[in-house]
């Protein structure tokens, strides 16, 4: 089944899976380059596989669910997902080489009889699922660049309540590089601000519950993980129209910022906006973005029992997922520490005294997994300021 020269079996998680021979595939600098490769394997997106696993088994526990995973790969998501918790499902992918391989792992794993192969382009799948009354319990939406393609095609076929997992590389437009494609792509006018990763995020669940929201279906962001070059949110569908109109309506806005100070708040109206900088100046305006939490405490939390607690989960998984346990609990964004410092004019003081000190005056204060340079509180901008000026008088 493995053909030596050009192929490898390596183990990701609880699964094996032949993959091509990695060493084929490196760059100057040594990484891997998976796009080189006849199917795609990326071994830095592991921790995107074991939240993956981990999510479900929090959401599912031990119950049978259908799920489909819609842009496979080498099927080492859909595999995973079938060893780690109770998945039953369909793993597909366009590229009929990519086909092969997912043949041949689910083989190779002894899951013939929990997963089925298709070669097929993913809208059609999905849309025809709609049609045979199969009920899909988690869809998983993997691509290259933007998730946009798939997500109509991904809600039509999930059961009253569901989940779905999105994946989104195209960081560029999402972090306001190309302003005109933000526009197009997710229907949101943007400016680089210094949470840059956190609005990338923001904007991508916008755009993915208003799409939602137009099929009827109330979409809510449970989980998010942001890694190098990749955003994933994991969010809860439910078949809902009153509930999605809510949703929209509360948790639907505008960002205003202020790009001299970094003073900054979401707003639901910018006709109702009454705000001023502190230098005096008008606030810039962005969206439509997401301004409600961006985590589920509960299932956040639940998540990373159960990655602390399974010890095939990587360590670099279990690193950033201890970050993140402590930021999704301040629904605030979180702040450049650096260029904070540079606004006031001050020396930056380390991240953890900063937190230490936060704390300490009764604050919640976290790093966030998404910039080592960030800090997550619900202090006000003029406690934070007036913190940080007195921290460097003191020093
Ligand atoms: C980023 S890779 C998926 C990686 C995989 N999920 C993993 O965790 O390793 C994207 C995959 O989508 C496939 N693909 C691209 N366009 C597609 C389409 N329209 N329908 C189905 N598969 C598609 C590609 O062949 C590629 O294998």
């Amino acid at each position: 089944m493995v053909n030596t020269q050009y192929e490898e079996v390596l183990n990701e998680g609880l699964a094996k899976i032949i993959v091509p021979r990695l060493e084929r595939y490196k760059r100057p600098d040594g990484s891997i380059e998976p796009a080189w490769m006849p199917v795609f394997y990326n071994p830095q997106a592991v921790i995107s596989r074991d939240f993956t696993t981990m999510f479900l088994k929090t959401i599912f526990k031990n119950k049978e669910f259908f799920f489909v995973d819609a842009l496979a790969g080498t099927g080492i998501r859909g595999i995973r997902i079938a060893l780690e918790s109770s998945g039953k499902g369909i793993l597909n992918d366009v590229d009929p080489r990519a086909y092969n391989y997912i043949v041949k792992n689910i083989l190779l794993n002894n899951l013939a009889e929990r997963l089925e192969a298709y070669n097929s382009e993913a809208n059609t799948l999905l849309n025809n699922l709609v049609f045979t009354g199969v009920l899909v319990d988690y869809v998983d939406v993997d691509p290259y660049g933007s998730p946009s393609p798939y997500i109509d095609s991904a809600l039509k076929p999930l059961n009253k309540e569901a989940y779905i997992g999105v994946t989104a590389t195209d960081t560029g437009p999402l972090s306001c590089t190309y302003p005109h494609k933000t526009l197009s792509r997710y229907w949101s006018n943007c400016f680089k601000v210094d949470f840059e990763k956190e609005f990338a995020t923001r904007l991508l669940i916008a755009n993915t519950v208003l799409r939602a929201a137009s099929l009827e279906i109330d979409l809510k962001p449970l989980v998010v993980l942001v890694y190098k070059y990749f955003i994933r949110v994991f969010f809860k569908s439910k078949r809902s129209a009153w509930e999605a109109y809510k949703t929209v309506e509360n948790c639907i806005g505008y960002l205003w910022y202020c790009p001299k100070t970094l003073e900054r708040g979401f707003t639901s109206s910018i006709e109702e906006l009454d705000v001023k900088c502190s230098d005096g100046s008008k606030p810039l305006v962005a969206g439509k973005t997401w301004i409600c939490n961006i985590y589920d405490y509960n299932t956040t939390s639940e998540l990373i029992n159960n990655i602390e607690k399974h010890n095939w989960i990587s360590n670099e998984t279990r690193k950033t997922a201890s970050l993140i346990l402590n930021e999704a609990e301040i629904e605030n964004p979180y702040i450049r520490l650096d260029k904070l410092c540079s606004v006031l004019k001050i020396n930056m003081p380390s991240v953890t005294v900063v937190i230490e000190k936060l704390r300490e005056a009764g604050f919640k204060a976290s790093r966030t997994h998404m910039d080592p340079r960030g800090i997550r509180t619900n202090a006000g901008y003029n406690e934070l300021t007036s913190l940080l000026l007195s921290l460097t008088n003191n020093s």
